[in-house]
């Protein structure tokens, strides 16, 4: 098992990733407990493969639990559910001093975390997150939100988790194309600051589709690793934690496209975004054309959506898709605010990028389809 510290003065805490973490929750969390009774909020799917595996390990510790499963899917993330959960916590008499757990992927981490912010002014929460996406990044910093008709994760609130517990046991059960998006995030990482992580997973990526425990170890420990230092040193977001959203801007356009539909998964728009992100750095001369070839050929050698072209169904036209843009949160006094890079591992914030560069980028992307 490998721990990694977010180190955020009070309201540090720990992240520890390992198999068969999830056996042994019950004296993972006990320490943090004031009364021996937890409330647990989880997905169906998540609730049928893993919640009796939770529920009986908290009770080897003695500790009580109740659960709430919500639907599965990022709808879930909205309004509705934010409600639901919030009430029936109350109706669970969570107190204060108590502790939530969110058992499942980036929704439900998301959604949970929020409700516990909000609940009697926040009470505390741990994160036990079961997909790859989850593990590698939402489970980790403190993001919490939902979805409203206006746009991507627009409504939320920073509240830091009391643990976080990544069991890469339970990635056995996750379907290969959700493994595969959560994958998007892992890239992620090394494109934006470690080009010899990038470098590694261009060699292990297979092993670790595959179902390899130790580079699935690897790759999360490393991803959280690089999370938690850059969290650590900006946790709102005031500078350097922008970089996490390399392809973010791309996607969150994407995603609206789409309707947060299965026709693209969030970190699949993240990959489809990097690999644009390294496109559009090349084209304003910041890198050379080799680095986005490099990366294409990386993401299709994992069998990854690597295009826009590889996105199922219509999609706006170029024009249309900038204006999407206009909605992400990185819009700063109405200039498109991008990460770009100066090589693979050399990302940075780039303030006013000329919107008919990424009208140009997109037009030859949808072109291409
Ligand atoms: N807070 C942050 O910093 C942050 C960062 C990145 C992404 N996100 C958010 O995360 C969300 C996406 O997260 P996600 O990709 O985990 O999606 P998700 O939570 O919808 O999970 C994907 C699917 O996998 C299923 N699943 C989960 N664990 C499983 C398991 N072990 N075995 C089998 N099936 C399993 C779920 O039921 C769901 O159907 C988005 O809403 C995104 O905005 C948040």
């Amino acid at each position: 098992m490998n721990t990694v510290a977010v180190d955020l003065g009070a309201r540090s805490y720990q992240v520890r990733i390992g198999s068969g973490l999830i056996a042994r929750a019950g004296a993972e969390i006990a320490p943090l407990l004031r009364r021996k009774r937890v409330a647990i909020v989880t997905d169906a799917t998540v609730a049928a493969l893993h919640l009796p595996a939770l529920q009986t390990a908290l009770e080897a510790a003695g500790i009580a639990s109740a659960a709430l499963a919500l639907p599965a899917g990022e709808a879930t993330k909205g309004w509705p559910n934010l409600a639901r959960c919030t009430e029936w916590l109350l109706e669970q008499k969570v107190e204060r001093r108590d502790v939530v757990l969110a058992l499942g992927g980036g929704v439900i981490g998301d959604l949970v975390g929020f409700s516990a912010a909000i609940l009697r002014r926040g009470v505390r929460f741990v994160q036990l997150p079961t997909t790859l996406l989850a593990q590698v990044d939402s489970s980790v910093g403190g993001k919490t939100g939902i979805n409203t008709a206006q746009g991507k994760n627009l409504v939320g609130a920073f509240h830091q988790p009391s643990l976080v517990l990544a069991d890469i046991g339970v990635l056995e059960s996750l379907p290969v194309r959700d493994l595969l998006s959560g994958y998007g995030e892992v890239v992620k990482y090394g494109l934006l600051g470690d080009a010899a992580f990038f470098d590694w997973l261009e060699t292990n990526g297979p092993a670790l589709k595959a179902g390899d425990t130790a580079a699935r170890l690897r790759a999360v420990t490393r991803s959280v690793e690089m999370k938690a230092g850059i969290v650590s040193r900006d946790e709102t977001e005031e500078g350097e934690r922008a970089l996490l959203n390399l392809g973010h801007t791309f996607c969150h356009a994407l995603e609206k496209a789409t309707g947060y539909s299965d026709r693209l998964l969030h970190g699949e728009g993240v990959a489809i975004g990097c690999a644009l992100a390294f496109e559009l750095s090349s084209r304003l001369g910041l890198c050379s054309q080799e680095e986005p070839s490099r990366v294409r050929a990386h993401l299709a050698a994992m069998g990854m959506k690597v295009d826009i072209a590889d996105i199922p169904g219509d999609l706006p036209r170029a024009d249309a898709l900038t204006a999407l843009m206009g909605q992400d949160k990185k819009v700063v006094d109405g200039q498109l605010r991008f990460i770009l890079a100066r090589g693979i591992g050399q990302a940075f914030v780039a303030d006013a990028v000329p919107p008919d560069a990424v009208r140009a980028v997109l037009t030859d992307a949808l072109a291409g389809r």
